[in-house]
């Protein structure tokens, strides 16, 4: 069998902690191999505007602990890139890039996104290999995806922390965690953090049951609660809202009717996004306790990683290399147990 002699790795989507580690996991098992490794910037950009930057083992250096990427990362998709403002379909420039820099496979670092984006170059023909990075934890076919844990920590520290201020004032305080349509980061950080109700995408939730627990906390001497609230989470009635424009919008006969639709989720979408600070409200009213609301945000994507990301990073990225070397293209590396799996990019993509 020939010897891989040249890939190219990208970073794409959110940042995450540990995007360095697998940059890292990656490139130093290439340089073991003697392959050549090069870097693009800015995810798909790169590749579209041949931004690269050479990865030797001075670039790899030192960046273990460190939190972002070294590469930069970006939400572009290839089919659908703004170039000088214009929206342009880039895979064939990208397809070309590649050839230009001989490159023999293209590493992809990223979350569900990027897994759609990753498919397409597949099916242009290109040696495509990812590794599942996300804080939300939301990709199929993978035990863990890289960040999660070290988002993990940071949101049942956050927690930790918020049930002194509580427990001091005696409020409500609502802690919103992110986690995009995935309760996994709210789940995970408020059962460590022993948080006393926890609202995830994939339960609605009533707010009268919430305010019932609450109060009767309240009546049993306990008038503090901490409410971990996934940034996803909604109500029965938005639940059924989103399910029935959803609904409409994948049976639309026309493109008016589809258009209408997707309106009404914009709409939906607009007004979900001060969701965590209505809950707060309600439950004022409805528990007549002082109810606070801390938005954790981007403070979970940042900083160093954790000892399990920088493990799982150097595992999956190591991992890839060999794969590389068998030239098995078109998967994901997955995480499995205590090693690593290839699965096809065909049946990740779009799943969660
Ligand atoms: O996918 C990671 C994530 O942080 C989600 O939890 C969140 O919904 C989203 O990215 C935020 O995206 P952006 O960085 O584009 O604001």
């Amino acid at each position: 069998m020939k010897r891989i002699k040249r890939i190219g790795i990208i970073t794409a989507g959110g940042d995450s902690p540990g995007l360095n580690a697998a940059i890292r996991g990656v490139g130093k098992a290439a340089l073991g191999y003697g392959m050549q490794i090069t870097g693009f910037r800015d995810g798909f950009r790169g590749l579209a505007e041949d931004l690269q930057v050479r990865l030797d083992k001075h670039a790899l250096a030192g960046i273990l602990t460190v939190g972002g990427t070294i590469l930069g990362t970006g939400r572009d998709k290839p089919h659908r890139m703004e170039i000088n403002g214009q929206e342009r379909d880039m895979t064939d420039v990208i397809a070309r890039n590649y050839e230009r820099h001989k490159l023999e496979a293209l590493v992809c670092i990223g979350g569900g996104g990027t897994h759609k984006n990753a498919l397409r170059l597949v099916e242009k023909g290109l040696n495509i290999i990812t590794l599942p990075k996300t804080i939300d934890n939301d990709i199929a076919l993978t035990d863990a995806t890289i960040g999660f844990d070290t988002a993990l920590g940071i949101a049942t520290e956050a927690i930790d922390r918020l049930h002194s201020t509580a427990h001091s004032h005696h409020r409500i305080i609502i802690a919103e965690i992110m986690g995009h349509r995935a309760g996994w980061l709210a789940l995970g950080a408020g059962i460590a953090g022993g948080a006393d109700v926890i609202l995830i995408p994939e339960k609605p939730y009533n707010i009268a049951h919430i305010a019932t627990a609450i109060r009767q906390r309240s009546r049993h001497g306990t008038n503090f609660s901490i409410v971990a609230v996934a940034e996803g989470a909604m109500s029965r009635e938005d639940a059924e809202a989103f399910a029935r424009a959803e609904e409409q919008r994948k049976n639309a006969k026309s493109k008016a009717q589809r258009q209408r639709a997707k309106t009404e989720l914009a709409v939906l979408t607009a007004r979900h996004s001060g969701n965590t600070l209505r809950l707060s409200k309600q439950l004022e009213e409805l528990t007549h306790l002082e109810a606070r609301v801390t938005i954790l945000g981007y403070v979970q994507r940042g900083g160093t990683p954790s000892a399990g990301d920088r493990l799982l990073a150097t595992r999956l990225g190591t991992k890839c290399v060999e794969l590389i070397q068998d030239q098995v293209f078109g998967v994901m590396v997955a995480a499995r147990g205590d090693g690593a799996k290839p699965v096809p990019i065909a049946e990740v993509a779009g799943k969660m």
